[in-house]
């Protein structure tokens, strides 16, 4: 049944054409300002929070420097609130002079002389969701060569402070205008997300071609509820957004709040494991100089990051809604791999949930499972019932290989870790890791 899935999806996706800029063949990742830094402008009174350049350049710092960037966190992504409120006597946005008094190209410079990259943020009407400039149509070829000037690598285009008419234009014509630029920048569209974010009134096929991603939903907030919120949304509608994303064209379901005040160690693993099996662009929005080790330890997990970043680009899918109130959401990767996500919506205490992998589509043989979170490792029969404990709001995180074939199998029963099992009956193998 799975296999009819993947077939399915693969058809619509060969379908639909990815905009031809060559970028985020991968979902983007990196740190972007707004969610944890908003619109604070007092660098007066707040000199290490505010949005300046010193704000970005000290995440540039950190990327850089605390293993970051090796995983592929390489954008640093300014929001609204940079610009001056007035334009410079040519008619070009122009930062605010105060808090970037080294100007956007020198930003752009600091980033690159660091392996990074830099994202500037721009809204498709008279005025930015926070009042300053916009690039009403008339502006956006100006706004784009000024970019491309800055060397910048990715716009954020938002939508305040225009209609649907002007959207339809605007959107397709910020396109247009950054590839006359020549220069690669990556874009990302909120359109969708002021249109209610599903057909008929967006047409996921025109942004593809038009955007490499796209923020359908609205903002995260710094909570739970908005979270749980935000992954109800998309997994509700995944069968419009499945067949939409793929590389150089990403679903956007808002940035990373793993490391703020909001969610508990738990949630943030569950924040992490389905912004990986949805193939989300992976932002950060938090303090990356007093983050947590905890939270950085999950933002790093290697595995996750590399569900979330497999080539095949395939955006995953909840399978399963439990009335126990577990969910489990499966995606496919490359080299016929694939990742579970068990989660719990319960609020009592950890779930214990029996289950098999051939209950779960998995039919063809044995599997060498690897758990994301607790970093272990076994192989798991098909038929071999087995129970995971899930969390209350929490995950467990399987990497599952590709079927093991009968004679690779024999290796792992010379494994140390399978060496008690009895030959030819898993069972034993399973229940000391998972339960
Ligand atoms: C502009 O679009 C053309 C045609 O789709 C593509 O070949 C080219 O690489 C694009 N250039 C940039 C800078 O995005
Ligand atoms: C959208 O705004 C333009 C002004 O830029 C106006 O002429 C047009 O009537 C508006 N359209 C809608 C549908 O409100
Ligand atoms: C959606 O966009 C595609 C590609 O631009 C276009 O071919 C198609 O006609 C559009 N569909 C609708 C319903 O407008």
């Amino acid at each position: 049944m799975l296999s009819t899935v993947l077939v399915f999806v693969s058809t619509l996706m060969a379908a639909a054409v990815a905009l031809d800029n060559g970028l985020m063949r991968t979902p983007p990742m990196g740190w972007l300002a707004w969610e944890r830094f908003r619109c604070d402008i007092d660098c007066e009174h707040d000199p290490k929070n505010c949005i300046s350049e010193n704000l970005f350049t000290d995440m540039a710092d950190r990327l850089s420097e605390d293993g970051w960037r090796e995983l592929g966190y390489v954008y640093v992504n300014i929001d609204d609130c940079w610009a001056s409120m007035q334009r410079d006597q040519h008619g070009r946005l122009q930062p605010d002079p105060k808090r970037f008094p080294g100007g956007i190209r020198r930003l752009s410079r600091y980033m690159h002389n660091r392996g990074l990259k830099l994202g500037i943020y721009g809204d498709m009407g008279t005025h930015t969701c926070g009042g300053y400039p916009g690039t009403p149509l008339s502006k956006i070829e100006i706004d784009a060569q000024t970019f491309s000037d800055w060397e910048v690598d990715m716009l954020k285009f938002d939508g305040c402070y225009s209609n649907a008419t002007e959207q339809a234009q605007g959107y397709p014509q910020m396109s247009k205008a950054l590839n006359a630029t020549g220069r690669p920048i990556a874009y990302s569209c909120s359109w969708p997300a002021y249109q209610g974010g599903l057909p008929p009134k967006v047409n996921y096929s025109q942004l593809a071609e038009i955007c490499n991603l796209w923020r359908n939903y609205g903002d995260i907030q710094d909570s739970w509820d908005s979270v749980l919120n935000i992954v109800d949304w998309f997994f509700d509608n995944q069968e419009v957004l499945i067949a939409v994303a793929g590389p150089g064209r990403w679903n956007d379901p808002d940035m990373l709040i793993i490391g703020d005040f909001g969610l508990s160690m738990d949630q943030s693993r569950t924040q992490m494991a389905l912004w990986a099996i949805m193939a989300a662009p992976l932002f950060m929005s938090n303090d990356l100089r007093t983050i947590s080790g905890g939270a950085r330890s999950i933002l790093q997990n290697k595995m996750a990051v590399r569900i979330n970043q497999d080539p095949l680009g395939l955006q995953g899918r909840r399978i399963l809604k439990e009335e126990s109130g577990i969910e489990v959401f499966w995606r496919p990767l490359s080299n016929d791999a694939s990742a579970l996500v068990f989660f719990s919506r319960r609020t009592d205490m950890p779930y214990r949930y029996r289950t098999s992998l051939s209950k779960l589509n998995y039919t063809a043989g044995s599997y060498e499972v690897h758990d994301v979170f607790s970093e272990r490792s076994v192989t798991l029969k098909d038929s071999t019932g087995f129970v995971v404990s899930v969390n209350p709001t929490g995950v467990v995180m399987w990497y599952v290989s590709a079927p093991v074939k009968p004679n690779r199998l024999q290796e792992f029963f010379k494994d140390a870790r399978l060496r008690g099992a009895a030959r030819g009956d898993l069972a034993n193998v399973i229940p000391p890791v998972f339960l």
